[in-house]
């Protein structure tokens, strides 16, 4: 009998380069750090340069593998994408060879998926791989397809495949999602600024990395405007412009730096960063003890002497912007490890967010965790050095955290987790004083 499962999850991912990082802990990280621009910014906005067949220009990209992945992506499309220096994009989208997005570009990164919108509404067709979920949840597309559908597109779904046509211009029209999704806001909006008519999308997500990517609209010549905190109004046109874009700074690479310094005792400047999109989380560290200065397009960090107890237990409840980022959770979760009695964690956006704490128990931190989205965590904590693997990317970046707060050698596998969202990560911590390294596996000698 034939196997009934779709083909679809039958494929394994090629296998990538194996790395680790080894830090050897205990020292207080000094200077100065530059921010680099926002991954979850520019993947959007790479998506929205081939809503026109012009050239778009984009700066202050993060050399990061999620934007390589997209590019590759795109380049696969037939899209022509240049990089003519170091963190700038051009992207012409004059025709396309392939209206189609592989299983394998949507199992390397789950917001291949934004290409839903912008190629169907300008090409009027698309196929597109169901990214399926990944390490932090089942993470469903299900509201980027309806709001697609609420456009006037047609999608059927057989074999892991969304087969998408819009027959005609897609229509403007209201899209009502039941909770905010940060990514389905951009797909509806990005297919919006081409459909014919008016389009109201609400709840709509209010993260910055949503009005910055509408300031590249606009000046692509889309009409499209926050009405109200939480509703985006599109009014679609015919065509749109190239444009030149320069991609926000990254505000949850600035909170990792902000808790390095923290966790370290040490004194960072965090620079290139609008401390505005980070205010629930600042609020946190603050009220922890940490000493937060904000500047005009800068924070000044001051920790207390690692293992001091100086820092004061906490709440933190994950919630959409202009709540505590999702994504700042486990760095926090590592500050956490350092304060003086019981801290609590609500994780509400994702269901397995918390696998990473149990590589912080490893290092000798006091956790439980209550059930897939609570734990509490018990401080302070003597950190020791531990081998360790990474299973996602801002689990990633913590447990690097962690290693640099604990006392001896850390040897943390599954680099390429971290080098997919963070630029030059080890290069940034080795100018603060850190002492890591970035190597290839076989340089770990068994324990
Ligand atoms: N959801 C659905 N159906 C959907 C879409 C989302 O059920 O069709 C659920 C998700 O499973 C999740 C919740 O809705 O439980 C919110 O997800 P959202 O759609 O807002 O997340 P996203 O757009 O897929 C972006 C970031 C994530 C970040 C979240 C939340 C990008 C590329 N990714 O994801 O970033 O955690 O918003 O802020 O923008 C990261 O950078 O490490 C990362 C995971």
């Amino acid at each position: 009998m034939a196997d009934a499962r779709p083909f679809h999850w039958e494929y394994t991912p090629p296998p990538v380069a194996r790395e680790i990082f080894r830090v050897e802990g205990g020292r207080a990280l000094r200077g100065t750090v530059p921010i680099s621009g926002a991954k979850n910014a520019a993947l959007k906005m790479m998506a929205a340069a081939t809503l026109t067949g012009e050239r778009c220009r984009l700066t202050n990209v993060p050399e990061i593998e999620d934007v390589r992945v997209m590019a590759d992506t795109l380049r696969d499309l037939g899209v022509v994408v240049d990089h003519p220096a170091p963190n700038t994009y051009e992207i012409a989208s004059g025709d396309v060879d392939w209206l189609f997005v592989p299983l394998e570009a949507a199992a390397k990164m789950r917001s291949s998926f934004i290409l839903l919108g912008p190629i169907l509404a300008r090409f009027g067709r698309v196929i597109m791989s169901n990214p399926g979920g990944d390490r932090i949840g089942r993470r469903p597309v299900d509201l980027h397809v309806d709001a697609m559908r609420a456009l006037g597109a047609e999608i059927d779904y057989r074999n892991g495949y969304y087969f998408a046509k819009a027959p005609g211009r897609l229509r403007g029209g209201l899209v009502e999602f039941p909770f905010v999704t940060v990514m389905g806001t951009e797909n509806a909006m990005l297919a919006a600024t081409l459909a014919e008519g008016h389009t109201v999308i609400r709840p709509a997500a209010r993260e910055p990395e949503i009005d910055d990517l509408m300031v590249m609209l606009r000046a692509m010549g889309a009409e499209v405007e926050r009405t109200a905190p939480d509703v985006i109004e599109v009014e679609g046109r015919r065509r749109l412009r190239g444009a030149d874009h320069r991609v926000m700074p990254d505000r949850i690479e600035a909170g990792t730096f902000v808790v390095a310094a923290a966790i370290t005792g040490g004194e960072v400047a965090v620079e290139g960063v609008e401390c505005d999109h980070l205010g629930a989380f600042l609020d946190v560290v603050t009220a922890m003890g940490v000493s937060v200065a904000c500047g005009r397009d800068r924070i000044e960090v001051r920790g207390a002497p690692a293992g001091s107890g100086a820092y004061r237990a906490t709440d933190v409840t994950t919630a959409p912007y202009p709540g505590f980022a999702t994504d700042l959770q486990p760095p926090t979760g590592v500050l956490l490890s350092q304060a003086t009695g019981t801290s609590r964690i609500d994780e509400t956006i994702y269901e397995d967010r918390l696998e990473w704490l149990s590589g912080l128990a490893k290092m000798g931190a006091s956790v439980r965790v209550l059930d897939h989205h609570r734990a509490e965590i018990d401080g302070p904590a003597h950190l020791t050095g531990r081998e360790m693997e990474i299973g996602d990317l801002r689990a990633g970046a913590s447990l690097i955290l962690a290693a640099l707060a604990a006392d001896g050698t850390s040897v943390i596998h599954g680099a390429h987790h971290v080098q997919r969202g963070y630029e030059n990560i080890e290069r940034k911590f080795l100018d603060l004083g850190a002492r890591i390294e970035r190597l290839p596996e076989e340089s770990v000698t068994p324990a």
